[in-house]
């Protein structure tokens, strides 16, 4: 403990911009780089804003991924330990078993293959878009659609499935459809997807489920796991980033004109939306498994620390003018894919998916325009993903 140690404040969520991160968080990473932090739990820990120690953080082992390692007042529920498969709550050497096979399929060969099936898929999303009565809402209509049939296309999922599968994970990704729904959804995704590994153990075919039965001894509980996990983690995150990166070009028009007048910036201004938008606005935790001196901080063996992506993504010791957006930055190191050990297993998927998405959308809409004042688009304000809930466009 220093000195000048301030109380444990409450975690900062309320955004005066929709762009920016709460600017709490700015004056707290100037402050200092760690500070202690009341989670909404009552229980304390910390909260990490500073670019370069959420690095550090995310690569010393001594920070765990399971959260039921936290110590928490008697009579607070515990986290439940993380299900055989559901490698992201896990540390080595359990979860380098899973990872290993799992990168084994998010190969360059099948990126390169899965290209055109996306560029395909987004096509027949603007196709029918584009006949419906607008104004139109690009949430329900292409930011949810494209990356759940991109998943079903990696997963294996048969085409005469995918429909139900679609509005199922549609429902299970939106607060709004109320908690008996949520778990209904989910509920029907998962024997979905234990009866989809029956079927590619029956009948493989040249799909990351057929391919991770036959590269490993994985139970049938643990394949099942290993899609569901595929696929909340690829969905609501691109979808997000999809809608909330078309909101901000639309809302930057000298940027939104730079990127018409040169498609090959696309890269350039999908690198740099991951940046300004870093959606995984909370939800980023670990946990200390001995007592550690952290820059002069004692964090307690029990203790949780959050990383705030966000923040350090907007460290103006990192990237110079932070809370500008510049699609011509060129600068790598950003935070929105995490960093070490648990760093993104879709990162390319989700990149390409989000390169293809934009250029596809904004070449077919040439006078794609926001359907309602900007202050009117609905906010995820207190969600781990941060976005849209509608975005009202028209053309
Ligand atoms: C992990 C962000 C898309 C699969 C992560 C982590 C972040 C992240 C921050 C690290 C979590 C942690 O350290 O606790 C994103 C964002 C995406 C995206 C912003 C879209 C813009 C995808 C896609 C897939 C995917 C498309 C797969 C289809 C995963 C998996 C992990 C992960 C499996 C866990 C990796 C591990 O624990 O080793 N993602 N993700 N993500 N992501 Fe993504």
């Amino acid at each position: 403990m220093t000195a000048i140690e301030p109380e444990p404040a409450a975690l900062p969520i309320r955004r005066r911009h929709v762009f920016n991160p709460p600017e709490e968080l700015g004056s707290l990473r100037e402050q200092a780089p760690i500070s202690p932090l009341r989670f909404p739990d009552g229980t304390n820990g910390w909260l990490i804003t500073g670019y370069s120690v959420v690095r550090e953080v995310l690569t010393d082992n001594r920070f765990s991924a399971r959260h039921e390692l936290r110590k928490l007042p008697p009579g607070q529920p515990r986290p439940e330990p993380a299900a055989p498969g559901f490698f992201v709550r896990m540390d080595a050497p359990r979860h380098t078993r899973y990872r290993k096979l799992l990168i084994g399929q998010f190969t360059q060969r099948r990126m390169i293959q899965l290209t055109p099936r996306i560029e395909a898929i987004t096509e027949e999303c603007l196709d029918a878009l584009e006949n419906r009565p607008h104004p139109v809402d690009l949430v329900q209509h292409f930011a949810l659609p494209v990356p759940s049939l991109v998943i079903s296309e990696l997963l294996g999922v048969p085409y005469a499935d995918r429909e139900v599968f679609q509005r199922n994970t549609a429902i299970m990704v939106d607060l709004a459809s109320g908690q008996e729904r949520v778990a209904t959804a989910s509920a029907e995704i998962s024997r979905f997807l234990a009866d989809l590994v029956q079927r590619k153990r029956r009948c493989p075919a040249d799909d990351l489920l057929s391919g991770l039965i036959g590269a490993g001894d994985l139970t049938d509980a643990e394949l099942t796991s290993i899609a569901f996990l595929l696929l909340v983690a690829g969905h609501e995150t691109t979808a997000n980033m999809l809608s909330l990166g078309v909101f901000a070009l639309l809302c930057h028009p000298k940027q939104l004109a730079l990127l018409r007048a040169d498609r090959e910036r696309a890269d350039g201004a999908v690198e740099e939306l991951l940046r300004y938008l870093t959606i995984m606005q909370f939800g980023m935790l670990r946990v200390v498994r001995e007592d550690v001196d952290l820059h002069g901080y004692r964090i307690a063996a029990g203790e949780a620390v959050m990383l705030s992506l966000p923040a350090a993504n907007r460290d103006p010791a990192q990237f110079p003018a932070p809370d500008v957006l510049d699609i011509n930055r060129n600068q790598p190191g950003q935070l929105s894919f995490g960093h070490g050990a648990h760093f993104c297993l879709g990162h390319q998927l989700a990149r390409i998916e989000l390169r293809v998405a934009y250029t596809a959308l904004l070449r077919r809409f040439p006078e794609l325009r926001l359907a309602v004042p900007p202050k009117e688009v609905p906010r995820r304000e207190a969600m781990s993903i941060y976005g849209l809930h509608r975005l009202p466009v028209t053309w």
